[in-house]
């Protein structure tokens, strides 16, 4: 079962028309009430939030904007050693701030000129179909909120850091950012909920967790792994498998857990061939066909 809800916190909206952001007892900011009040302003500003205006501004504390400044910084020495050759072209056109926080507003100020994409504030889950499908116009759905200050290195929610570094820096490539659009013209062309959840774990094992091979070394291009400082480390070790889309549509992964089977391209052209040209044209049998191959 295709479980990604459980990956958000809940947001739930008041009758009173005041925004509740609903974190587990084992999230590291549970019992900070700054942090909660902070998160729920933030989530209130996506659910306010129309398309064609300028994306609200969020609000962080300098120790937010320190964390941001840590983790870059620790990050951009582990993809100078394990992330595409692509990734680092996109991430040295796109220019991220390394000291602080940007607003997703400044985010796609910077990735337009490049690749046409912008961003979009997501207060929480995106159901599957919008998030994938405005992929296809350019558009990509990202949280605001940035993870508890007193646990740098680790996030139980896609939070800015995931996003923007993850993210970001791969849709500055044009060649990933084609491969996004793709898979948003596909959640938009696949009709049943099957083939949209097939369509998904697809890009969850490629944009999200795809690892290539690059000379004679394993590089990551996903932003699930490049932004992981603790996953970064540890995906050479994991179960590597070919690139085959039956597999990745009958493989279950626990998003509570590092990500432990990834399928490996060749190649970009051969993520290109495979994936793009799967994106570029499947549809509901094409997916039934595939789901009967997998087991
Ligand atoms: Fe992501």
């Amino acid at each position: 079962m295709f479980e990604e809800a459980q990956y958000f916190a809940p947001v739930a909206a008041q009758k009173d028309g005041s925004v509740v952001v609903e974190l587990s007892a084992s999230h590291p900011g549970f019992a900070d009430p700054v942090y909660r009040e902070r998160r729920n302003a933030i989530a209130r500003l996506a659910l306010d939030y129309q398309p064609g205006t300028p994306i609200p501004a969020a609000e962080y504390t300098e120790q937010e904007h320190a964390v941001w400044a840590m983790v870059t910084r620790e990050l951009a020495v582990k993809h100078q050693k394990y992330a595409t050759a692509e990734y680092l072209a996109g991430a040295a056109r796109l220019g991220l701030p390394q000291d602080r926080i940007p607003q997703l507003e400044e985010v796609s100020e910077l990735l337009e000129p490049l690749t046409g994409f912008r961003y979009r504030p997501a207060a929480g889950l995106v159901p599957l179909r919008e998030f994938y499908g405005v992929l296809a116009d350019g558009f990509f759905y990202s949280t605001q909120y940035v993870r508890h200050h007193s646990v740098p290195f680790y996030t139980p929610e896609p939070d800015v850091i995931h996003e923007v570094i993850g993210h970001a820096n791969a849709l500055a490539h044009p060649r990933y950012a084609a491969l996004y659009r793709l898979a948003g013209q596909a959640a938009r062309r696949v009709e049943g909920e099957q083939a949209l959840e097939f369509v998904s774990k697809v890009f969850w094992f490629t944009m999200e967790f795809g690892v290539m091979a690059e000379g004679h070394e394993l590089k990551a291009y996903g932003a699930g792994i490049l932004s992981s400082y603790g996953e970064i480390e540890e995906f050479r070790g994991m179960d590597i498998r070919p690139l085959d889309l039956a597999a990745m549509g009958a493989t279950e992964y626990d998003i509570t857990k590092y990500q432990d089977v990834l399928f490996r391209a060749e190649s970009l052209q051969h993520l290109e061939d495979v994936v793009g040209g799967f994106w570029d044209s499947c549809d509901d049998d094409a997916v039934a066909r595939l789901l009967a191959t997998g087991v």
